[in-house]
């Protein structure tokens, strides 16, 4: 999602450090914003002159401490595990300015434990994007206990900045949209378990039947079979609620790699 979140940022007027691991994860991350902001110039959406000036704000970096020296925003995007999350807020704490704000992109660790590893935990905010970044109007602004009111109010603020409609929750395992989002697609995937449907039929019926731009099933492939197990996860462990217990099958799938649209398989199989 950091790709999105770069692109929607530069898009909006935003100098923007875009840090990754390693070169060759650079480069691909900054093709996919390219690809996507042609899909957005072919539809004459944007003009060549935007998509260029676009790109000219985007830096693409391998050295996080020296990207964070300067800026004002941090918007963390890295793999729903609490251990790396931690280590990356520790170096970002260590080497941004005082004044910087510290969030978290994160679909439903807490983030007053995270606040709770820095030395700024009043500037440690949840900043949560949907995918397609560039598409999805939504941002959950995630107030962890001792986030400062003065941050959520410039978190909201750069949010409507982005074109996006910010809605402020408190934080809570999943937050909002993963606590009522998740436990429908694990109520689908047992569903498929049990044979009560294909996934073919499950997503007909929440599609035709209930308006949803994509199924249950579609959706968990599109989101990642290991991010949603990763979500069912902290549910389940946060609330000690059998009623969030991963579907046995989401399990078996993500054991087997099959993790959807980014491996080419998952309840439906991508070409
Ligand atoms: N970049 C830029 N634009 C994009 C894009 C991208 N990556 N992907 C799609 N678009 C644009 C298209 O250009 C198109 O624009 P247009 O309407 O002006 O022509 C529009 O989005 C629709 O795209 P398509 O016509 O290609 O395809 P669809 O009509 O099937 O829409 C979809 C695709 C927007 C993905 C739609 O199926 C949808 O809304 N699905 C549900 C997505 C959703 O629920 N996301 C939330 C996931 S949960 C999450 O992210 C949180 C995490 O914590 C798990």
């Amino acid at each position: 999602m950091g790709n999105g979140i770069a692109q929607v940022f530069a898009q909006n007027g935003f100098s923007v450090n875009l840090i990754e691991t390693k070169q060759e994860f650079l480069d691909r991350a900054l093709q996919t914003i390219e690809r996507s902001l042609s899909r957005m110039v072919k539809k004459e959406k944007l003009s060549e002159a935007e998509m260029a000036e676009t790109l000219k704000r985007i830096n693409g970096n391998i050295d996080l401490n020296l990207a964070v020296k300067d800026v004002d925003l941090v918007v963390e995007a890295v793999p729903e595990n609490f251990d790396l999350k931690k280590r990356i807020f520790q170096a970002v704490d260590e080497h941004a300015k005082a004044h910087c704000i510290l969030a978290s992109n994160t679909s439903s660790i807490s983030i007053t434990k995270l606040a709770a590893v820095t030395q700024r935990p009043g500037r440690v905010i949840g900043m949560h994007f949907f995918n397609p970044v560039p598409v999805m109007k939504l941002v959950e602004v995630v107030r962890g206990l001792v986030t400062d009111d003065d941050v959520t109010e410039s978190v909201m603020a750069i949010s409507k900045e982005l074109g996006k409609t910010p809605v402020e929750v408190n934080d809570s395992p999943g937050f909002v949209s993963n606590r009522v989002l998740m436990p429908m697609i694990n109520e689908a995937i047992f569903a498929v378990h049990e044979g009560v449907a294909t996934p073919e039929a499950i997503d007909d019926v929440m599609k035709l039947g209930m308006a949803h731009p994509m199924g249950p099933l579609r959706l968990a492939d599109f989101i990642g079979l290991d991010v949603c197990l990763d979500i069912l996860n902290v549910l389940y462990e946060g609330f000690k609620d059998p009623k969030y217990r991963p579907a046995p099958l989401l399990v078996k799938m993500v054991d087997a790699g099959k993790l959807g649209d980014k491996t080419g398989e998952g309840f439906y199989t991508y070409s």
